[in-house]
């Protein structure tokens, strides 16, 4: 048995529907496999900005550094989204990642055959996708300053600064490789090299690192051919590393791939004890969706994924992590779908929380087995 502590940050739109899918797997888990999780639910986004007057307090940050991961529903919507102000839902999830020092996020991107039908993609294209995009968290052009707006006698201006070290560089870089590793031995190096000055101190550092890893394929793109070979070729690619906006982007374009936004978990993590586990964040990909919030519309698989991504990668149990994986797999081969992905004839449309029951069940009837 093992003892952990979680903290619980739904947030806000339909970041709370789904996270109720992931607590029954969580709970499941708990008790099926016998460990204890000591969970604390914190407020975060759009929630706390109501309750406190800022997306993420000190207390909150605080509680994230204590425990052995936090798990992270989705911030924002549109009661809070003046541009113009200085408080921002989004502040919470950036803060939570720069305070815990998360520079690494890991967004895997698996084409169940089951689902081809329900990708925007032919089968021949999808056919052996299995792709991871680690993308760079806490630098580059979301936390570079300068960033700010100013009247001059031309109109209105506004400048944004994307900044990086060689050491930020490097570390990203190298997790990418040693992903690639316990892959296919693949790395996609992504950047905007023709033109961007940060991207061709990238290029010369991932060259060199690439030196550290013969073993290993090296490729490099530039990023807007990157995002065409993406939909064009996707099961060529095996581990693609980017810095943060170009991560941002390509991700959201791969969970197509997927059928949907609602299919991709993410793990966001930091520096690794020697047994390859640490403080880690895991959230969905997808965003709040206010125009379908509480309707029971939701996809909670992003959700409950990235519950599998936690088990691995900041608690170290990796058959729960499995356990919850195949479960997912299991009851999309058996035609489940949410109103998002239910593209092929034979799709069984459920709710949200039907989802989440059906995949609970998945796992419990695994383990008596
Ligand atoms: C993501 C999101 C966030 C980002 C937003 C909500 C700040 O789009 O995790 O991809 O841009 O990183
Ligand atoms: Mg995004």
């Amino acid at each position: 048995m093992a003892f952990f502590n979680i903290a619980l940050a739904p947030g806000d739109g339909i970041g709370p529907e789904v996270f109720e899918e992931a607590l029954k797997v969580l709970h499941s888990i708990e008790r099926l496999y016998s460990h204890e999780f000591s969970l604390k639910e914190v407020l975060v986004g759009g929630a706390s900005i109501d309750e406190t007057g800022v997306a993420l307090t000190d207390e909150v940050l605080d509680t994230a550094i204590a425990s052995n991961a936090v798990l992270f529903g989705a911030v924002g919507g549109p009661k809070w989204d003046n541009p113009s102000a200085s408080v921002r839902p989004e502040q919470a999830i950036l803060g939570l990642r720069k305070g815990l020092g998360l520079f690494a996020n890991l967004r895997p991107v698996r084409v169940n055959p089951i689902m081809f039908e329900d990708s925007a993609l032919k089968r021949e294209v999808l056919e052996g996708t299995d792709l991871v995009v680690v993308r760079e968290l806490t630098g580059g052009v979301y936390f570079g300053r300068p960033q700010k707006r100013w009247t001059n006698s031309r109109g209105r201006q506004a400048v944004d600064t994307v900044r990086y070290s060689e050491k930020e560089f490097e570390r990203i870089l190298r997790v990418g490789f040693e992903l690639a590793r316990s892959r296919r031995k693949k790395v996609t190096s992504v950047d905007k090299a023709n033109i961007l000055e940060t991207s061709r101190l990238w290029r010369e550092i991932a060259t060199e690192i690439s030196e550290d890893y013969p073993d290993v394929e090296v490729e490099h793109l530039l990023v807007d051919a990157c995002a065409m070979h993406l939909i064009r070729r996707p099961a060529d690619f095996d581990v693609i590393v980017t810095e943060n906006l170009f991560g941002d982007i390509l991700t959201d374009e791969a969970s197509m791939l997927a059928g949907s936004m609602g299919m991709l978990p993410s793990a966001s993590l930091g520096r690794r004890r020697k047994n390859g586990t640490g403080l880690g964040l895991y959230e969905p990909i997808h965003g709040t969706a206010p125009d379908i919030v509480g309707q029971g519309l939701a996809n909670p698989l992003a959700m409950i994924l990235s519950v599998a991504l936690m088990l691995r990668y900041s608690l170290g149990l990796e058959s729960e992590a499995e356990a919850v994986e195949v479960a997912v797999e299991k009851v999309i081969a058996d035609g489940y779908r949410t109103a998002d992905i239910a593209g092929g004839v034979q799709s069984k449309v459920v709710s949200t929380s039907q989802m989440g029951s059906l995949v609970d069940e998945k796992i419990e009837l695994a383990r008596k087995k």
